[in-house]
């Protein structure tokens, strides 16, 4: 394992690079190995996710089953078609009267960040979830280094911040906050 030095760097966040042209296109079920590869790394180094164990791939394709099911968009990004990210929504409280919002999830690839990914992947996805009937978007941000691009990508493609939730979580033995984004599709 590489030195911690801290959570970005464990997971290999980068300075800005050259844009990228990604293809960003709906997920399949042969894209799960790389999605849960891609996600592996926060699970276990960072507080980024909340996962402290990355799911597997029984999870995923349960995961992928369930979002389907509910016509709710899973979008995979290649770059010279390896797939070096990934972003989905998916219901953001089980109750039925939040059925129109949705909590968005993008991970990119350490070496896939800085490039533009991350905004032609949630963008894409901001639109599928238009053309599903989602009006209300939420993004859970850990308010920690890792997660140092989520916040910026968020705010670039229209969230807005709406409120912090203070230590709720608690992983690799630490307290972390996260930040909630919301963005309308009306
Ligand atoms: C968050 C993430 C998806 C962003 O994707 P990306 O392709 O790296 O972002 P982009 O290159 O499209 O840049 C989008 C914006 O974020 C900024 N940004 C991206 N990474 C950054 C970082 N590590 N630190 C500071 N700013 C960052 C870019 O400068 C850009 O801002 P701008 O509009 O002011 O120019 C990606 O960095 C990632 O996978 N991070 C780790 C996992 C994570 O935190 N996921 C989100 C969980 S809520």
């Amino acid at each position: 394992m590489l030195p911690l030095h801290s959570p970005a760097e464990a997971a290999g966040a980068p300075s800005a690079r050259p844009a990228a042209r990604p293809t960003v296109r709906t997920a399949e079920a042969g894209d799960l190995p790389a999605v849960a590869r891609i996600l592996e790394p926060y699970a276990t180094r960072t507080v980024a996710t909340f996962d402290e164990e990355p799911p597997s791939l029984d999870a995923w394709s349960a995961r992928f089953a369930d979002l389907a099911a509910r016509g709710l968009p899973f979008l995979v990004a290649e770059l010279e078609g390896e797939v070096v990210g990934y972003a989905y929504a998916s219901p953001w409280r089980p109750k039925s009267a939040y059925r129109y919002t949705v909590e968005d999830s993008v991970y990119l690839a350490p070496e896939a960040q800085r490039r533009g990914v991350g905004t032609r992947l949630l963008s894409a996805l901001l639109d599928a979830c238009s053309l599903a009937g989602v009006r209300q978007v939420v993004a859970v941000v850990a308010d920690d280094p890792a997660a140092a691009g989520s916040l910026p990508l968020h705010q670039r493609l229209g969230f807005e911040v709406a409120g912090v939730l203070r230590d709720v979580g608690i992983k690799h033995g630490r307290s972390v906050s996260t930040m909630l984004l919301q963005r309308s599709l009306g």
